[in-house]
């Protein structure tokens, strides 16, 4: 990705940047995090984790089991000493997650040790209830400069898209099921395709709404993603975190 693309993400990011950061400008400090994200390092494909309680890390149920999950990360192919490294000690697919058609694709996923929070680590809440129409979404991921086999990625970088309405969405999901799936983006013809780390978190009102599910292009560069909705798997979530 050229840098000049990336400033132009940047200040489209503009809301949500005064809501993550303290600098109105967009000299990002050289230790910038996005909290609620986590790097869950695979050997195979790594994904966006978001830490919904100091102990649990919810992302998507296609996702691989990490090798590695890292906290507090602005470019995970550098190691930073404000990093905490953690295992996970459980991982809970959604129940009826389908691998096939990717229905119910989230996944619950236990650290090792609590989550130390702070400036650079911190919980995202969960939504509760279904978007109200045209809701602005922060999407925020991990892009490759250069995708190498096994590398990890070294572009923090993010879109705010609005959802798409209800009917709309039906239309872009087209055959597969769209049960609990929210829609973002357009059709795009985009010829360099930037890599992005799976499993991206939508936060919509400033709740965790959606984690990226599939998507047909890049979605931080405006195409289609479909997002797995949180809302409808709040109760999942919350006794699943009170019962483990
Ligand atoms: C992480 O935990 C899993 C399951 O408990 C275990 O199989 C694995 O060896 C652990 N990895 C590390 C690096 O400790
Ligand atoms: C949705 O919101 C965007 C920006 O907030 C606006 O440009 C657009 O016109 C809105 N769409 C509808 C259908 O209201
Ligand atoms: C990268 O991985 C893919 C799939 O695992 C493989 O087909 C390809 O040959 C690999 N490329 C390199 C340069 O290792």
């Amino acid at each position: 990705m050229k840098p000049c693309l990336i400033f132009t993400l940047l200040s489209t990011a503009g809301v949500a940047l005064a809501k993550d950061s303290k600098d109105d400008d967009l000299n990002l400090p050289e230790d910038f995090t996005i909290p609620y994200m986590v790097y869950l390092q695979s050997r195979s494909e790594p994904c966006v984790g978001s830490l919904i309680h100091p102990e649990w890390v919810l992302t998507a149920a296609h996702c691989p089991l990490p090798v590695k999950i890292r906290l507090g990360v602005y470019q995970p192919s550098i190691r930073n000493k404000k990093e905490q490294i953690r295992n996970y000690s459980l991982i809970i697919p959604a129940p009826e997650f389908k691998a096939q058609s990717l229905e119910n694709d989230l996944m619950l996923m236990k650290l090792s040790k609590p989550a130390v929070l702070n400036s650079h680590v911190g919980t995202i809440a969960i939504s509760m209830e279904p978007l109200t129409f045209n809701d602005s979404c922060f999407i925020p991921t991990w892009t490759w400069n250069e995708y190498k086999n096994f590398s990890d990625p070294d572009i923090l970088t993010w879109i705010n898209q609005p959802s798409q309405p209800f009917d709309e969405c039906r239309n872009m999901v087209g055959q597969r099921m769209a049960v609990h799936i929210m829609c973002v983006g357009q059709p795009l013809n985009i010829i360099s395709k930037v890599k992005e780390v799976s499993a991206a978190p939508a936060i919509c009102d400033g709740r965790l709404h959606g984690i990226l599910s599939w998507d047909k292009g890049s979605v931080t560069l405006g195409s289609e993603g479909f997002f797995t909705e949180v809302h409808p798997y709040a109760k999942w979530i919350m006794k699943t975190i009170n019962t483990h």
